[in-house]
């Protein structure tokens, strides 16, 4: 199975992502993580995504393509899934379907998390993300057990640099105006699931799991 989370910045497609992954069995690939995990290691990908992820504006296709490809192609993601952050418009979008049909594979579905434009600037100005396993927390809505601290691993938690102002401004047009087409590219395939990304945690995770097909769990 592999399934599409797709959302504006700070909908909530990590947090949810991390936990359907866990309960389907499927593996969580988030293009966002994976070049931040680069750029930790001080690899040479991380290096050049660096500067287009501070800006708050896409990293250039074929970068990303062939990254989040390699990983699709990873022996742990034959069976399938969640991918998160990608694809980001219609190039990657169609460079990923037609890198699943040659396998003999499609995207099953694509989940779409709708959340307002106050409830994201609410959610990204109090995030803070482990620097070792990258689960967000927040600041407020759900603090960590100690301060500082993943709550998962133990990790620092850092604010990413791209949770700013002038950053999260940005990422809100690229997402209008690159990302946003995807929900008729999807819908036109039957193939999209609209969920009320709103609400607590566990409320937005019971509506995606149910529209997924709980009976699968
Ligand atoms: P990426 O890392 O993908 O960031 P994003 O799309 O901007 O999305 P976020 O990670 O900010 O939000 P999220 O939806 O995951 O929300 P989260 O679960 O953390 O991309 C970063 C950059 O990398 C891009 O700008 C680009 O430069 C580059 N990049 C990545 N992919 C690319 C691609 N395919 N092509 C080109 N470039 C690419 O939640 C947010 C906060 O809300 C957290 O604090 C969380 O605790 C809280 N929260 C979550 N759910 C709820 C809830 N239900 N109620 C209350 N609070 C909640
Ligand atoms: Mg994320």
């Amino acid at each position: 199975m592999y399934i599409i989370f797709l959302g504006a910045p700070g909908a909530g497609k990590g947090t949810q992502a991390a936990s359907v992954a866990r309960k389907l069995g499927l593996v969580h690939i988030a293009s966002g993580d994976l070049f931040r995990q680069a750029l930790e290691q001080g690899k040479e990908l991380g290096l050049k995504a660096k500067s287009y992820m501070e800006k708050g504006v896409l990293v250039p296709d074929q970068i990303t393509i062939d990254m989040v490809l390699e990983r699709i192609s990873a022996p742990d993601s034959g069976g399938g899934a969640i991918l998160d952050g990608f694809p980001r418009n219609l190039k990657q979008a169609e460079a990923l379907d037609e890198a699943l049909a040659q396998q003999g594979k499609a995207i099953d579905k694509v989940v779409y998390i709708k959340v307002s434009e106050e409830e994201l600037l609410k959610r990204l100005s109090g995030r803070r993300v482990c620097r070792q396993c990258q689960t967000p927390c927040h600041v407020s809505d759900s603090p960590p057990r100690v301060e500082g601290r993943c709550d998962k691993c133990g990790g620092e938690l850092y604010q990413r640099p791209d949770d700013t102002e002038e950053s999260i401004k940005r990422r809100l047009e690229v997402y209008s105006s690159e990302t946003a087409p995807l929900v008729d590219y999807y819908g036109r395939v039957g193939k999209l699931v609209e969920i009320d990304g709103e609400g607590g945690v566990d409320k937005v995770e019971r509506r995606i799991v149910a529209a997924l097909g709980g009976e699968r769990l």
